[in-house]
């Protein structure tokens, strides 16, 4: 059995999606927020999951946040850290201390649109084809090791809106099935590349060519 402690700062739908995944050999240590009023808090609180608010806004600087973070996170002995929604940038020194053990999800292909308002910035560039990426956390933002991808056709009625809420669909997808690949312990990285055992392909799924009816 794999220890996952889950991060948030506010909706948590993509932990909601992790913990009904009920993946067997995961169990779902804490939920911690760096916001009090994160709407995920309550949803793990009512499943019976050990909820901490470590408040960013209570520390004077960002190494000492990511310290009270670490502690926090360490009591729960974690084999897997997963960022869902967790909106603060951490220290390198943090992301070194869990280094192969935390993972993150963005809402786009990555390496394309790293970064904040990704489907804005995806709308702009008149992509075909957008999506959400599950990756291991490195110093760089939104830049690790790919774990997988899904993909969504971007539509000539499209709005932020609606291309947001067709790649959270994805997310829940998604981020269960990296959980449930680290936590049978199927992932590993070589050379900046994950490996999943028992698939020699990269893992990409629900990619769905672009094709815009007007
Ligand atoms: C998701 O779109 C995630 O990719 C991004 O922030 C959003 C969080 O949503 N990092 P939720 O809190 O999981 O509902």
């Amino acid at each position: 059995m794999k220890n996952i402690v889950i991060l948030i700062s506010g909706r948590g739908s993509n932990m909601e999606a992790i913990v009904r995944a009920a993946i067997p050999s995961a169990h779902i240590a804490a939920v911690i927020s760096n916001r009090p009023t994160a709407g995920g808090l309550s949803f793990a609180a009512e499943h019976d999951i050990a909820c901490e608010v470590v408040d960013h806004t209570a520390y004077g600087s960002r190494e000492a946040f990511d310290a009270a973070l670490a502690a926090a996170i360490d009591a729960h002995e974690p084999d897997l850290v997963v960022l869902a929604g967790f909106m603060r940038v951490l220290s390198d020194g943090f992301v070194e201390h869990y280094a192969g053990r935390l993972m993150n999800i963005h809402p786009s292909l990555l390496p394309s649109f790293p970064g904040l308002h990704t489907h804005r910035r995806a709308l702009e560039a008149g992509v075909r084809i957008h999506g959400a990426t599950v990756h291991f956390v490195t110093a760089t933002l939104d830049c690790g090791p790919i774990v997988i991808q899904a993909a969504v056709p971007v539509t000539s009625g499209d709005d932020e809106a609606s291309l947001a809420a067709k790649v959270l669909r994805e997310e829940h997808r998604i981020y269960p099935q990296a959980v449930r690949w680290f936590a049978e312990g199927r992932l590993r990285v070589e050379d900046g590349r994950v490996k999943l055992a028992g698939a020699d392909v990269p893992a990409v799924l629900g990619c769905v060519p672009a094709i815009d009816a007007d």
